[in-house]
């Protein structure tokens, strides 16, 4: 059992590594608690939710919508949730991201928390304060960012998650690698999902390294003005790819890596694209897409990351260091009309 604190600009995360969910009453008072989860979440795992005021979303990115948060707010009026009142997210990234929009929203705002149940959510996605949700094919269009105030992981959950739901998490573990860890790259090289894979220890570990890599991260530059940007290494060709063609995340990130460590080739001097290729492989994503270059390319310039007539577009100059380049549009436009 582990309790690690981490400072935010304005207020701090708790992180409470190799916890048990069972514990979480020690963190929040089950009176004046809402959890919020979904249905695969809660099937799995019912018992667990004994005793605890919970609402049951449907599951997958579809529902990451205004109206699921309208939904939300509503069942949050009917229970009588005022600011005294603590939410709390069970579920993967589509989960902590709505729970932390509505806490952002409902009475402007309340203390929230999650418990992150997807390997995704456990390394990523329920870390750094960033929640909102989709409009149409525009991800994360509308959102805040707001700390939770406590994390609490339980490698049990990771029991039920689905392979490909394993596979989603990876594309994050092994963009942390490409962006910052070599060391971690190699590791990662020289293992596969059996090494983690009901081996609750290694996961345990990989999960806290990864935790601890977001979370200095977002430190260092919580609003996103500089070094935080890495973290979208494979993110902006992903995202628009993402809702286009019904893609998981991790599979929208792993083409968009793909493509931007070609990018890189050309911009960076970078040289070990097959290396991240044969990486994203061995973790079952996948690397090269046909796709509508005109219909991505419109999605693709509504990205946050664009100024004006350029792109900040994350590039890697060697396995475990990246770098932002400021690319026009046009030859941005160029560069991958030519793949
Ligand atoms: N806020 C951020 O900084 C940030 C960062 C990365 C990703 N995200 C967001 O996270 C989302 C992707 O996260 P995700 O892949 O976790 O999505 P998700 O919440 O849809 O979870 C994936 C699937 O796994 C199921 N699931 C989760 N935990 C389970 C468990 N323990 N057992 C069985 N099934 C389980 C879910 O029901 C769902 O079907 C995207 O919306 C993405 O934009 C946000």
């Amino acid at each position: 059992m582990q309790k690690k604190t981490y400072w935010f600009s304005a207020s701090a995360t708790d992180f409470y590594l190799a916890w048990k969910i069972g514990q979480l009453s020690k963190l929040t008072e089950r009176q004046t608690t809402v959890l919020i989860t979904d249905e695969n979440v809660y099937n799995a795992h019912t018992p667990k939710f004994k005793g605890w005021n919970t609402i049951i979303l449907k599951p997958g990115e579809e529902f990451k919508v205004q109206e699921t948060v309208d939904a939300v707010i509503e069942q949050l009026i009917g229970v009588e949730a005022d600011r005294k009142t603590t939410l709390v997210g069970i579920g993967g990234g589509v989960i902590t991201d709505i729970t932390g929009y509505v806490a952002s929203v409902y009475m402007r705002g309340l203390r929230f928390g999650f418990v992150p149940t997807s390997l995704l959510a456990l390394v990523d996605a329920s870390i750094g304060g960033k929640n909102g949700i989709d409009v149409g094919v525009y991800k994360n269009m509308v959102g805040t960012i707001r700390q939770p105030s406590f994390l609490l992981h339980d490698m049990l959950f990771l029991d039920t998650l689905p392979q490909q739901e394993w596979e989603n998490g990876f594309a994050e573990i092994i963009k942390h690698a490409c962006i910052k860890d070599a060391a971690m790259f190699r590791y990662l090289e020289e293992s596969s999902f059996r090494s983690f894979q009901g081996k609750r220890k290694a996961i345990a570990e990989l999960v806290r390294r990864n935790a601890a890599l977001k979370a200095k991260t977002v430190q260092a530059d919580e609003f996103e003005k500089g070094e935080r940007r890495l973290l979208n290494f494979g993110h902006t060709l992903g995202h628009a790819l993402e809702n286009q063609y019904e893609l998981l995340h991790g599979q929208a990130v792993a083409i968009g890596m793909t493509y931007a460590s070609h990018i890189s080739e050309r911009l960076t001097g970078f040289s070990k694209t097959e290396k991240v290729t044969s990486l994203l492989e061995q973790y079952g994503l996948p690397t090269y897409a046909s796709f509508d270059k005109e219909k991505v390319f419109e999605v693709l310039k509504m990205d946050k990351k664009r100024e004006k007539q350029d792109m900040n577009y994350v590039l890697l100059e060697k396995i475990g260091k990246a770098t932002v380049r400021s690319i026009p549009l046009l030859e941005l436009e160029n560069i991958i009309s030519e793949f």
